[in-house]
């Protein structure tokens, strides 16, 4: 049904769905050992057709708001709650998120990050696992038991949500600044 290769799920076909949508499976990018540790929702055009996360529109904010603290989509991990893309961009079901966690978990549990940072409503609230509005609570951090451990999550809105709405900016750049310094060691992400 499915199998990993270390951090890569190299063959997968439960969800009849999105097998039938996907071009490839679209695996997390960045260090083994990264201190951030970004999810988002699942792929889009752009990172189905390229097999990358975040490689399209919300890539280029992403890193924008990475560059402006310093960091490069090197130094970070970006992956998705599901590694397949849903036909047009739809979200995923309650079925297909729970069909990739073992993978997502097995992702945390790997790269232990410092810090797991939720891009926008569908990540957030599979993590916390209730619900989340993801503009007021942007830049909250909460202790979760995932992967093992018990893990901080920082909760940010949707790179792509700054294309319809300019106001989410500022919850978007504060969680950034909440990561940033909690990568430099700050656990509460205070300097
Ligand atoms: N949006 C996401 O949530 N993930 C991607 O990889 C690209 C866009």
């Amino acid at each position: 049904m499915g199998e990993m290769d270390g951090l890569e799920v190299t063959d997968c076909t439960r969800c009849p769905e999105l097998v039938d949508s996907r071009s490839q499976i679209v695996n997390g990018t960045g260090p083994a050992d990264a201190d951030l540790l970004f999810v988002g929702e699942g792929p889009g055009a752009q990172e189905d057709e390229q097999g990358e996360p975040f490689v399209g529109r919300s890539g280029t904010v992403l890193d924008d708001k990475l560059r402006e603290r310093g960091l490069a989509r090197q130094d970070v991990r970006i992956t998705n709650c599901v590694r397949c893309r849903p036909p047009e961009n739809r979200d995923p079901t309650a079925e297909e998120l729970e069909n990739c966690w073992p993978y997502l978990e097995s992702e945390i549990e790997q790269v232990d990050p410092e810090v797991i940072i939720t891009l926008g409503k569908v990540p957030s609230e599979h993590l916390l696992d209730r619900d989340v509005a993801v503009t007021k609570e942007a830049a909250n951090v909460e202790q979760v038991d995932l992967g093992g451990a018990v893990r901080d999550v920082l909760v940010c809105v949707h790179p792509a949500a700054t294309f319809y709405d300019r106001s989410q900016e500022e919850s978007l750049d504060a969680a950034f600044d909440k990561a940033a310094a909690m990568a430099d060691g700050d656990s509460n992400g205070q300097s």
